[in-house]
């Protein structure tokens, strides 16, 4: 037997409503915010990830779906949105025109990674981009939708973790100290780190190995090296978002996965998800859209994930969604009326109502036992004695009255109750 791929999973109509509840919320607060739905290729070639990622990050060196087609092209499924979203910015010319732009997306990702709870291959984001401008206001702006967003699904056990990593000036800077305090210890650090200490000093503090949390205790800081534009920059966002009510907390040692951070970073973590906390991240990157190719134009956003937000959301027992229901099941009393009951169950699904019918020429009590479990709010029972004066009888599930009605005046009668 064929199985799905390992690490993906498949969404069956009983659960999509807490995804539709979720999509929902998304795209009421990205209209609140006036954000504008933006969807990409789910491939793109692979040099705008390793370019946009960067080589050294973990996504890019060994959590890639990448393939040559046929034409010889090399080809990747999106591990993330960013880059794609920027490549598409510049491909219709905004960043000439230095156009502002908000976007949001809603999307499956792919990344080989090791599956477990809230960790897939292919999962899904939502998440916002809004390029064109450095203003403070922005990075507060998309911090302020991912809580809300959030906030709104009921979560409660949320952290706010925010950072700055500055301009690369600053940063280059300090990573000359950072690997000057790691010189003497570097035999003390993990062989990921070691490895880390040439290619990408700063992921050293992500680290989960002991002995590198150890050392890294007494490391010094970026943000105590920042510029004072980038200092200036932080302290606004910081300032809007304690007043607009976001329970921010500086983590210094925030470094994120994605090299093309600058500025502002920040993550939302739970408490209630298990190893895989992070539900949301993000932070500026006014160097990307140039250097994929376009003008220097600045952006920032985050993304989310749905799989670990509606894992939080089921521990939390916080979402509460009425179940499906349907107007209407036909219960077929005569098997020999088939024809007219589908003729009549299309006519008032036309008219707007959800209507079942039996397709599996099941008894009545069968019929009667699947109207009950598919929460009909009523039951037309068709093709008894009284067909031949044009009626059928309707009962009502609710407190079980029943009545013989005109077959012509169905959906009017329906409606009205
Ligand atoms: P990221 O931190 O790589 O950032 O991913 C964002 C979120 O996607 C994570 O916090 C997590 O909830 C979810 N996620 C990541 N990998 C997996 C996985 N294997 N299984 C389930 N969920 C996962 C980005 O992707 C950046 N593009 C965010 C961004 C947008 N920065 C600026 N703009």
């Amino acid at each position: 037997m064929i199985k799905a791929i390992k690490g993906t999973k498949d969404i069956l109509p009983e659960n999509i409503g807490k995804w539709n509840f979720l999509e929902s919320v998304v795209k009421k607060i990205s209209l609140e915010f006036h954000y504008g739905e933006i969807r990409t290729p789910i491939f793109e070639e692979t040099g705008l990830f390793s370019r946009g990622i960067g080589e050294s990050s973990d996504i890019v060196s060994k959590e890639m779906y990448t393939f040559v087609d046929r034409s010889g092209t090399s080809i990747t499924l999106k591990p993330e949105m960013t880059a794609s979203v920027v490549r598409a910015y510049i491909e219709h010319s905004f960043d000439k025109q230095q156009s502002f732009k908000k976007y949001f997306y809603i999307s499956p990702m792919f990344r080989q990674e090791r599956p477990q709870a809230g960790r897939l291959r292919q999962f899904h984001q939502f998440g916002v981009e809004a390029l064109g401008s450095n203003n403070f206001t922005l990075d507060a702006e998309v911090i302020l939708m991912a809580y809300l967003i959030l906030k709104e699904m009921g979560l409660n056990n949320l952290s706010v973790k925010i950072n700055s990593l500055g301009v690369p000036e600053s940063r280059e800077n300090y990573k000359k100290i950072l690997r000057s305090f790691l010189s003497d210890k570097f035999d003390g650090l993990s062989d990921d780190s070691k490895r880390r200490y040439d290619t990408n000093i700063l992921r050293i503090f992500d680290s989960k190995d002991e002995r590198d949390i150890q050392i890294m205790e007494n490391a010094p800081h970026l943000i105590e090296y920042l510029d004072d534009d980038s200092l200036e920059h932080f302290e606004n966002v910081k300032q809007i978002l304690l007043k607009a009510g976001v329970p921010i907390e500086v983590d210094p040692i925030l470094v994120r996965g994605l090299d093309y951070y600058t500025n502002t970073t920040f993550e939302i973590t739970s408490g209630s998800v298990g190893t895989q906390t992070a539900l949301c991240g993000g932070g500026r990157y006014n160097l990307l859209v140039k250097q994929l190719g376009g003008k220097d134009i600045p952006g920032v956003g985050f993304a989310a994930g749905m799989e670990r937000i509606l894992l939080a959301c089921e521990n939390e027992n916080v979402l509460n969604l009425p179940g499906s229901t349907i107007d209407l099941y036909v219960v077929s009393i005569n098997k020999n009326f088939g024809k007219e009951i589908f003729e009549i169950v299309c006519l008032l699904r036309g008219k707007g109502l959800s209507v079942e019918m039996d397709y599996q020429n099941r008894s009545v009590k069968a019929q009667m036992r699947e109207a009950n479990r598919l929460k009909a709010s009523k039951v037309l029972m068709i093709g008894g004695d009284e067909y031949e004066r044009g009626t059928a009888i309707l009962k009502s599930m609710e407190d079980g009255e029943q009545k013989e009605i005109s077959l012509s005046k169905l959906d009017k009668i329906i409606r009205e109750g």
